[in-house]
């Protein structure tokens, strides 16, 4: 192999040294940045157990991190932190980073006694903060409290608190996180731009109230992908302004399904528009996909939204649109909705409804839902009988393999 011997190899080599020099340098210099910016909150005076609260040390160490435009890690590790009702807060004023991950690799803890956030609204929340990222841990809202004094229609029961709030708040991620239990919503999007939810998992019982997994609400670019929801309300809820929503590789069950809704719940409301759910497998569901509002007037609507390769297992109603919802029938306000549901595309879906009628579409007289599209859809009642559909003010096409078949008008 002479011949390939280089005759100068002087340079090469030089160019390779200086090459292994740059190299070792940026490592040096990146490990050396990151050790100054990682804030560990045992630091901070944050005490492991789950019985001392911590809330104030939290804070501590958020401030820290916000006193610095560098960015910063605050670290938690691994153990069980009791922590109150905390608001991290940015905003100018309060925090100069554009750049605070939390890294946690233990336990948050609410406070057992419900007393002491049920009133709150939020348990952690997030408000006017930017480029902020929560990685991983586990967040216990221990809502059994809360939910038993619900259910047992006991007077005086706080609202309760959501597990984890964003709020005013841009280029977010959530990623890994589980969170356990929530008094209430599990993690809310509201007011914000640009968050990214990504391998969470919600766990609550499938009897617990008002547990949504993800509410998202006035925000825009939010996606939410590959997490594993069970809880006792919405897997995912999508409110009112909500807009360009990316759902995608998510298991919903048990639970009440994904829902856009409810909506015109007020006269002046913002829409719902271009939100794809995609990939999503309901398992032993209230609801697959709905799209609730409520019967009175409002200037609110639903448009382009895309339902896509579905699968329903065992789901009491899989597709739903109900534009007169009202969830116990009390005080139901019995007018014609004013939310206009157009261009809603059911693509690919398939499997079972625990009930007969697989497919429900109950619209406005005074705004019938239109541009509705039904493609490739093969819905069984139980495993092999035959399920029904139902239209009520409901326009819209067929294309494919369509069963049951559909009753649009025209
Ligand atoms: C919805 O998507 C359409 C098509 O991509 C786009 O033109 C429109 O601006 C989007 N709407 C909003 C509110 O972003």
């Amino acid at each position: 192999m002479a011949h390939l011997r280089p005759k100068h190899n002087t340079i090469p080599l030089l160019v390779i040294k200086a090459l292994v020099h740059y190299f070792l340098f940026t490592l040096k210099t990146t490990i050396a940045s990151y050790d100054d910016q990682t804030l560990n909150v045992i630091d901070f005076g944050v005490k492991p157990g789950g019985e001392i609260d911590s809330s104030r040390a939290f804070l501590d160490a958020w401030e820290s991190a916000c006193n610095t435009i560098t960015p910063s890690t605050i670290y938690v590790p691994q153990g069980r932190f009791l922590i109150g009702k905390v608001v991290f807060k940015g905003s100018h004023e309060y925090c100069k980073s554009n750049g605070i991950t939390m890294k946690i690799d233990g336990a948050l803890v609410a406070p057992s006694n419900y007393d002491d956030i049920g009133n709150d609204g939020n348990w952690l929340l997030f408000d006017d903060v930017n480029g902020v990222s929560i990685i991983g841990g586990v967040l216990d809202g221990q809502g059994n409290g809360l939910w038993a004094c619900k259910r047992f229609g006991k007077r005086n029961c706080p609202m309760g608190a959501t597990n984890l709030g964003f709020t005013n708040s841009n280029n977010i991620v959530i990623n890994g996180v589980t969170s356990l239990n929530s008094e209430m919503y599990h993690i809310v999007i509201d007011r914000s731009k640009n968050v990214k939810v990504e391998g969470v998992r919600v766990s609550a019982s499938g009897n617990s109230p008002n547990t949504d997994g993800i509410h998202v609400q006035l925000s825009s670019f939010v996606t939410i992908i590959a997490s594993n929801i069970a809880t006792g309300d919405d897997c995912i809820s999508i409110g009112p302004g909500t807009t360009n929503l990316w759902i995608q590789n998510i298991a919903c069950g048990p639970g009440h399904g994904i829902s856009v809704g409810s909506l015109g719940k007020e006269l002046e409301e913002a829409g719902v528009e271009n939100v794809t759910v995609k990939t999503v497998t309901f398992t032993g569901t209230e609801n697959g996909v709905r799209i609730k509002s409520w019967g009175r007037p409002s200037n609110g609507f639903a448009r382009n939204i895309i339902f896509q390769h579905l699968t329903m297992i065992n789901v009491q109603n899989p597709i739903v649109i109900d534009q007169n919802y009202c969830p116990n029938e009390k005080g139901c306000p019995g007018q014609n909705s004013g939310v206009k549901i157009s261009n809603v595309m059911y693509q690919d879906i398939h499997g079972t409804s625990a009930t007969e009628v697989a497919v429900r579409f109950n619209c406005s007289p005074r705004n019938p839902c239109n541009e509705i599209t039904l493609e490739d859809v093969k819905l069984t009642f139980q495993t092999n009988k035959q399920a029904q559909a139902s239209c009520i003010h409901a326009q819209g096409i067929t294309s494919g393999f369509v069963q049951p078949s559909a009753c649009f008008s025209s």
